[in-house]
């Protein structure tokens, strides 16, 4: 495993405006007092929505007071339920509308960049899906333009706040596992058929599943030094939802393989022509999905990454094993939104942060990278690690 960057260390790969980003106090800019909530304003009223409007509607620290979509009814119809008196069909309307401080970007992968910028620009702080943009480098460029404007953006997905995140991270900083050598991680289901996106250009079963399982790994074994890969398209058309049959163009099957320096490798493998049986939602779902071996233990998290329940962990000195944190201790994966509203509202920096999204990003890219050209592709990006301490 490679050493821990140091916070000085960090900031001088990041450079001066990755600096500023972490120097800068949360409670600055368009940011309210403490007693004031933070309010939100969500743009795209699918599928996803239906998970992120309950949790933010029952955050102390929330007010939404907005919905947008290209699709009017669709705005309409969320803000109904949740008794909010605007709604808007654009996000010029949005930004032009009801005053509000943090935007949640639920739309199309795609989209994510350009509405994220405009966001940006008209002042807002912005919780994006994932990917924050449709490139690193669009990314980096975000990143610094929230800086230069004293903003903040973050992106999806939340699976480092996860207690099993943290049992792990710190299990591996504290040596239980020795020297950690392997680690595997895999997610996958038959994909999504309500929208088309999910296998256009910019879509792709990395950014959509693979993204979870990255920044697991990254997460627990720190920054990737280099990637290879293996990408492919299984099933070249599909029936979606919106816009009947379609052509794939973006991977929908993945096999990425990851240096994370000092000789720890892991793999993740992602696809959207997984049978599992606990379908889209998950349900059921008890086997581990996360492998981590070392020279004098190993670790397996229990469910998914975004919705764990366990880990089991076995060493030289118990080598039958236990299952450890056992207990979500309300964590889960559609709080992301809900935790960064606090953390504006109290001051407190988060645990989940935008480097580390776009170091995961930039795997994503470096991955369709080394299959397009059959070699591996080194990578130039980090983030302040470990994020959990000992
Ligand atoms: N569906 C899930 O369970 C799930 C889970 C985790 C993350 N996500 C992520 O959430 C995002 C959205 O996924 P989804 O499944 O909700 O998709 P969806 O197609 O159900 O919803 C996307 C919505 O965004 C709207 N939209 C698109 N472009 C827009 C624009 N320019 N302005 C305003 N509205 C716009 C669409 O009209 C649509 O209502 C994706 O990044 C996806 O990877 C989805």
């Amino acid at each position: 495993m490679n050493p821990t960057l140091t916070r000085q260390e960090f900031l001088s790969q990041v450079g001066a405006l990755g600096a500023a980003a972490l120097l800068a106090p949360l409670t600055t800019a368009a940011v309210p007092t403490a007693e004031r909530k933070i309010k939100v304003s969500v743009i795209g009223c699918g599928s996803v929505s239906g998970m992120y409007l309950p949790h933010l509607s029952k955050s102390p620290f929330v007010e939404l007071v907005a919905t947008c979509d290209i699709n009017p009814e669709r705005a309409q119809r969320a803000a109904e339920k949740y008794h909010l008196a605007n709604h808007y069909p654009h996000l010029d309307a949005l930004l032009a509308g009801v005053p509000f401080d943090l935007l949640v970007n639920l739309t199309n992968m795609q989209e994510h960049e350009r509405l994220n910028r405009q966001a940006l620009l008209a002042g807002k702080h912005v919780w994006s899906e994932k990917p924050m943009a449709n490139s690193y480098r669009a990314g980096r460029e975000l990143l610094d333009l929230a800086i230069q404007k004293n903003l903040r953006i973050w992106g999806a997905p939340a699976v480092v706040n996860s207690p099993q995140f943290a049992f792990m991270a710190r299990a591996i900083q504290e040596g239980k596992l020795g020297k950690v050598a392997a680690a595997h991680a895999h997610y996958g289901h038959t994909g999504p058929d309500w929208s088309a996106f999910f296998y256009e250009k910019g879509g792709g079963s990395l950014p959509d599943l693979g993204v979870y399982n990255l920044a697991t790994l990254t997460g627990l074994l720190g920054p990737a030094r280099a990637v290879t890969a293996l990408t492919s398209i299984v099933t070249p058309t599909r029936k979606t939802g919106n816009k009947g049959e379609i052509r794939v163009e973006a991977e929908d099957n993945a096999m990425v393989l990851i240096d994370h320096g000092n000789g720890a490798l892991s793999h993740v493998q992602c696809g959207f022509n997984y049978f599992d049986p606990y379908g889209h939602e998950g349900k059921g779902q008890e086997r581990p999905t996360i492998t981590l071996w070392g020279s004098q233990g190993n670790m397996s998290l229990v469910g998914y990454d975004w919705a764990p329940f366990g880990v089991d962990l076995a060493t030289t000195a118990d080598e039958k094993g236990k299952r450890y944190a056992v207990e979500t201790e309300g964590y889960v994966w559609e709080q992301g939104a809900s935790v960064i509203a606090e953390s504006l509202a109290i001051g407190k920096e988060p645990r989940i942060n935008a480097e580390h999204a776009l170091h995961v990003l930039e795997i994503i890219e470096a991955a369709r990278k080394a299959q397009k050209s059959g070699r591996r592709v080194v990578l130039k990006s980090r983030f302040m690690w470990p994020l959990v301490g000992a």
